[in-house]
């Protein structure tokens, strides 16, 4: 089922464009990223799928449910971080979690002990939130959003404000969150290597459009390039020129790439065993979400 669907949706401010034709569908269990630069139009799509402001044009489904015509319904299980989190200052980080959870559950306040101390804000949760530094707030709002037995998560640039040591443990606390198998994540960042780091799949937007789409793994899939691991390179190489024109890159350890041409992988794995070259490894090259963003725009333009 697709948790999420957003069906040709705009929204502009006067004449400026914040999101133009957004279509997108997130399936059960993804780790969904969207990427964009300041301004991109990360906050707004986020804030009209929590039903905050209305698109233009379009329309926005959450786990089956149209957002404009059930939207207390599509949002029942839905948890969210949007900017700054706000909270009741003159009151503490627990009480908050009690006030603002939207289940009262008798085990409510186990589970944000649980959470909090997973995040390290254990020992503040006692102390006013007016005392709180701007990391331990982010933190608050995450544990917060995941609280109401959350089975879709909405982040906005959730490690914003962090410390090296906080990304960390948000970024565990976040994948160990999705592999419970039933819940979805949706976090927008302007940091690649936090998407590659804790996504499944990824839209990139820039001014409102989207530019790409889909699953990592697919991105990160090098065309026809593929490493192999030979146990002697000098033959492989002459066997690998000899049957197909590719040029061949040596790395250490009698690591070979190369870029297949006119011939499969399992046809150059035969033509190399035939020869009794021993082939310990072959698997297609995979590079980094960075590599491909260069790779597609040509330049230093990535995110
Ligand atoms: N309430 C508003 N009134 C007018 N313009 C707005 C409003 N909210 C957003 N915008 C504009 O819409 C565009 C998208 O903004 P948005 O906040 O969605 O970007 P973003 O990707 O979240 O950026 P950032 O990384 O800085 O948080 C920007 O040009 C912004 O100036
Ligand atoms: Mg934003």
């Amino acid at each position: 089922m697709n948790v999420i669907e957003l069906n040709g949706v705009s929204k502009s401010f006067r004449d400026r464009v914040a999101v133009k034709e957004f279509n997108l569908q997130v399936e059960q269990g993804e780790v969904f990223g969207l990427l964009g630069r300041n301004g991109a139009g990360k906050s707004t799509t986020i804030k009209m799928m929590l039903g905050l402001i209305a698109p233009d044009k379009g329309n926005i489904r959450l786990m089956g449910r149209d957002l404009a015509q059930e939207h207390n319904r599509a949002l029942e299980r839905v948890g969210a971080l949007v900017e700054r989190p706000s909270f009741y200052e003159y009151l503490t980080g627990r009480k908050n979690l009690q006030v603002l959870a939207r289940n009262f559950g008798s085990d409510l306040d186990r589970k944000s002990d649980e959470l909090a101390e997973r995040l390290g804000i254990l020992n503040r949760l006692g102390d006013k939130v007016s005392t709180y530094s701007q990391g331990m707030r982010q933190k608050l709002g995450i544990v917060l959003s995941m609280l109401p037995d959350s089975r879709l998560v909405v982040l906005d640039e959730p490690t914003n404000g962090l410390d090296p040591q906080g990304i960390r443990e948000v970024r565990q606390f976040i994948r160990e969150f999705a592999e419970q198998g039933d819940v979805t994540v949706f976090l927008s960042s302007h940091l690649l290597s936090e998407v590659e780091q804790i996504c499944t799949s990824l839209a990139v937007i820039d001014m409102g459009e989207v530019m790409v789409k889909g699953p990592i793994s697919e991105m990160l899939k090098e065309e026809n390039e593929v490493e192999l691991q030979v146990g002697s390179v000098t033959r492989a190489v002459e066997i690998i020129q000899s049957v197909c024109e590719s040029s061949v890159s040596e790395f250490p350890n009698n690591r070979l790439r190369l870029n297949l041409k006119s011939i499969s992988a399992a046809e150059l794995n035969r033509r190399l065993v035939n020869a009794g070259i021993e082939v310990s490894e072959l698997r297609p090259v995979k590079r980094t979400l960075e590599e491909y963003f260069l790779h597609l725009t040509g330049e230093g333009s990535g995110g």
